[in-house]
């Protein structure tokens, strides 16, 4: 395709073509994947990966605005969808959009995610009635974390029902789709059967309508830690690191810069 796909087409890929997402926070990482995924998402997993946080709790507006310049300068095949932090949507449907409408203005980004299931719906629908496109995010939902008690899979036995709730309700109230994030399979495919909208999943089921994953994790880039959802296909952390080690020998034994990497003096009247 010429164009980047808007979240209408996006939302009609559901039941005819797997949706391939990826998180992106910088402009060489959005090149590698413009064009081949069908968007990317500037995550608030960037405070974790990039800034060191532990949490994202810590994430402001101002560092998703730059991120978000950053990725969208990369993208021209590819959609964008931005990440609202915690503490900018929460509060009021009015607060939501007064930052959604910020984040798209200063980044350019087709849409917004937010977490929350029937909590956030009315927010949902006043974005949307707006024309914020929102991306929906249930499951374990991070910018919880305090409350949720832990990094642990949502929605196991009777607690299915609370999600799939949470999945009708967000797509009751407009979203274009909803991240499923560590839940079990048996209920990411109940829900994609039983929601009208594209569900992305990321420790969810193979049968969802997409799938997403942390760049810098499936990249091998990010190593602090492996959430088993993650499958690494590069190891480029670890190829970091032995180059920096082979590049801090040659220093050391002068065998850097070498002929190659050196100018002469230019010649007289040049
Ligand atoms: O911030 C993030 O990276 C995300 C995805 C993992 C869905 O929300
Ligand atoms: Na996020």
């Amino acid at each position: 395709r010429k164009t980047a796909p808007l979240p209408d087409d996006i939302r009609a890929m559901k039941g005819a073509a797997p949706i391939v997402s990826l998180t992106a926070y910088t402009t060489p990482m959005a090149r590698m994947m413009d064009g081949v995924c069908d968007f990317a998402l500037v995550g608030d997993s960037v405070g974790m990966v990039l800034h060191g946080l532990n949490s994202t709790l810590g994430v402001t507006m101002e560092m998703m605005i730059l991120h978000g310049q950053a990725v969208a300068r990369g993208l021209t095949k590819t959609m964008l969808v931005i990440d609202m932090p915690f503490g900018s949507y929460e509060e009021s449907p009015a607060q939501a959009f007064a930052n959604a409408a910020r984040l798209m203005r200063e980044t350019g980004a087709a849409a917004v995610k937010l977490e929350g299931g029937r909590h956030m719906a009315e927010t949902i629908a006043f974005l949307v009635a707006r024309g914020v496109p929102v991306m929906a995010h249930i499951g374990l939902t991070p910018q919880s974390i305090n409350t949720l008690g832990g990094y642990k899979v949502q929605g196991r036995a009777e607690q299915g029902d609370a999600l799939m709730a949470d999945a009708k309700a967000v797509a009751d109230a407009g979203a274009f789709s909803v991240v499923l994030e560590k839940l079990p399979a048996s209920l990411a495919d109940r829900i994609t059967a039983a929601i009208p909208i594209p569900t992305i999943g990321i420790g969810a089921s193979v049968d969802c309508d997409g799938q997403i994953l942390v760049v810098d994790d499936m990249l091998g880039l990010f190593t602090a830690f492996k959430p088993k959802f993650v499958k690494r296909y590069a190891t480029l952390g670890e190829d970091g690191e032995a180059a920096i080690r082979a590049y801090a020998d040659d220093v050391r034994a002068r065998r850097f810069p070498g002929p190659e990497h050196i100018f002469a003096d230019k010649a007289p009247g040049q």
